[in-house]
């Protein structure tokens, strides 16, 4: 996004979590606001997940950027384009427009005085061989899309005249690499979906469904506290949703997944694991906006993104900010995070051209001090105050992240979540977790449409089932 001040442009890359939670806290009456991005809506990336099996629709965690852009007092551009370079010295950024329709300008430049650089990340494949070729991402919505379509394909397929035994169970079998939190709760809200639907729609080849989760690492959710760790493989036995930790995938076919398994005693052994559908979920990697930029700054040479001071301040730059995903400040890549400095420019914003404002007043008014003689007394004082409030706004103070715990679905009804409770960290696991996890993304939804749509999407998969239906 750019960001600029009425005579300043700024400028603001991205609709996601950061650059949202900033329009949504910045006053625009002070600044001339243009926004870019190639998606023109807001996505709450927590029901993301639910949205794969057909349980949530997906327009119910869509806001179009345009209606939240209505709401500002001040009018805000917004060009649907991908922000391709930035130009840090001349201060412009180039943007394409990479959608189907386009007319014949399709690339420009934008100058700005200040820019926000909120462009999330991308999905990191770690450059392992047939990933990009033969696995579904989980990121976007187009993403969830084609995963709830391929479910069906490969359920259908399955039951096609005289599949053979082996097929029908590659066919059923879903794989899914990662075991952070996108990973655990996408194999939970898959193993719902065959329970509670295609059990009762397709029984004959229900039984040989099953899903895998693969994760390197020797457990799942590694963020969350040893005791979710284990109430959340226990609940996954119990779900009959296979872990295979230490598994280090170092090939994907397009059947097969070929993986590295590290055996008790540190004996390394090849496995190679037929599937049918592939969801690719290890975490994020910078976007090449970002790496260009950070090539061009030679303070920035940190490979996760681009560094930022206290005050979200790209490094070795002037006038550029970056938040969430993009952004390196010491904090997870999670969306708390990118609406909490979002939320924070905002503010910082707001309170700089409050800070331009009190100083053009301050000097009217010296100018009009030996004006009229009867008056300098009165003028002096209102000068004195001035200073003052324009010292209280000039000492604020350095972001600072509040955490206020994580939460996951794991499948059956159930949810970990690790909380703040008044100084103490209360873990918990179980029914009474997801009904809390639910009233939660439900009240933090972002707008009253999109609560009431995923309410009703609940009830409407809880009393008639998911559709299975396949576009
Ligand atoms: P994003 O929200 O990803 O937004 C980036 C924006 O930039 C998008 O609008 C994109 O279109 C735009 N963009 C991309 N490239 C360009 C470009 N070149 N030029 C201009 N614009 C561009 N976090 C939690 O805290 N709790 C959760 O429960 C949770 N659940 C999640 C579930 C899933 C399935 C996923 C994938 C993530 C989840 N996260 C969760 C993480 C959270 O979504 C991210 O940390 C958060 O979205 C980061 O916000 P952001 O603003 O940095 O980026
Ligand atoms: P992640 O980075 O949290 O987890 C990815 C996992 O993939 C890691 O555990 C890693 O060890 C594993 N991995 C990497 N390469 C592998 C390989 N070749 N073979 C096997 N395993 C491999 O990524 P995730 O889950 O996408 O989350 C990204 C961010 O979004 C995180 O900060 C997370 O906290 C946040 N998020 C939060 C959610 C929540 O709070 N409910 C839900 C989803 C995401």
């Amino acid at each position: 996004m750019i960001v600029s001040q009425l005579g300043r442009l700024t400028l603001t890359a991205g609709t996601g979590w950061g650059s949202v939670s900033l329009l949504k806290k910045l006053d625009t009456d002070n600044y001339n606001v243009v926004v870019i991005s190639p998606r023109n809506y807001f996505l709450f990336t927590p029901l993301l997940p639910s949205c794969t099996t057909g349980n949530i629709e997906h327009r119910s965690i869509m806001e179009p950027i345009r209606q939240i852009l209505r709401h500002k007092t001040t009018s805000v551009q917004y060009y649907e384009a991908e922000a391709t370079s930035i130009d840090p010295e001349k201060k412009v950024v180039r943007i394409t427009d990479n959608s189907e329709v386009k007319g014949k300008t399709s690339e420009t430049e934008v100058p700005y005085d200040m820019l926000v650089i909120g462009v999330g990340a991308e999905n990191a494949t770690f450059n392992i061989p047939g990933v990009r070729e033969h696995t579904c991402f989980l990121k976007e919505i187009g993403d969830a899309q084609n995963i709830r379509k391929k479910i069906m394909d490969c359920v259908e397929t399955a039951a096609f005249k005289d599949q053979s035994d082996e097929e029908i169970d590659r066919l059923l079998h879903m794989v899914v690499v990662g075991g952070g939190p996108t990973g655990v709760e996408f194999a939970g809200e898959l193993q719902d979906f065959f329970e509670q639907d295609i059990k009762k729609l397709i029984p004959n080849i229900s039984p040989r469904f099953k899903v895998t989760l693969i994760e390197a690492l020797p457990s799942v959710l590694p963020s969350f506290s040893k005791t979710l760790i284990d109430y959340t493989e226990n609940a996954f036995k119990e779900q009959t949703i296979e872990i295979m930790t230490q598994t280090f995938v170092k090939r994907i076919t397009d059947t097969s997944v070929v993986a590295e398994v590290a055996r008790p005693g540190g004996k390394k052994e090849q496995v190679e694991i037929p599937y049918g559908l592939l969801v690719w979920a290890t975490g994020n990697a910078t976007r090449p906006v970002v790496r260009d930029l950070a090539k061009k700054i030679p303070a920035q040479t940190n490979p996760r993104g681009l560094a930022v001071n206290e005050y979200l301040v790209v490094q070795g730059c002037q006038d550029v900010w970056a938040v969430g995903d993009c952004a390196v400040a010491g904090y997870a890549p999670t969306a708390q995070v990118a609406a909490q400095e979002g939320a924070f420019l905002g503010r910082l914003f707001n309170n700089m051209a409050k800070t331009d404002d009190l100083r053009d007043h301050i000097g009217e008014l010296s100018r009009s001090l030996n004006v009229k003689p009867g008056d300098s007394a009165k003028i002096a004082d209102e000068i004195e105050a001035c200073e003052k409030q324009l010292q209280r706004i000039k000492d604020v103070r350095p972001f600072h992240y509040t955490h206020q715990g994580s939460l996951a679905y794991i499948g059956s009804d159930k949810a970990v979540a690790d909380v703040k409770w008044w100084n103490a960290n209360l873990a918990t696991g179980g029914t009474g977790t997801y009904l809390f996890w639910r009233s939660a993304y439900l009240s933090m939804c972002f707008s009253t449409r999109n609560r009431l749509l995923v309410m009703n999407d609940w009830a409407k998969s809880k009393i008639f089932g998911r559709d299975v239906s396949r576009e």
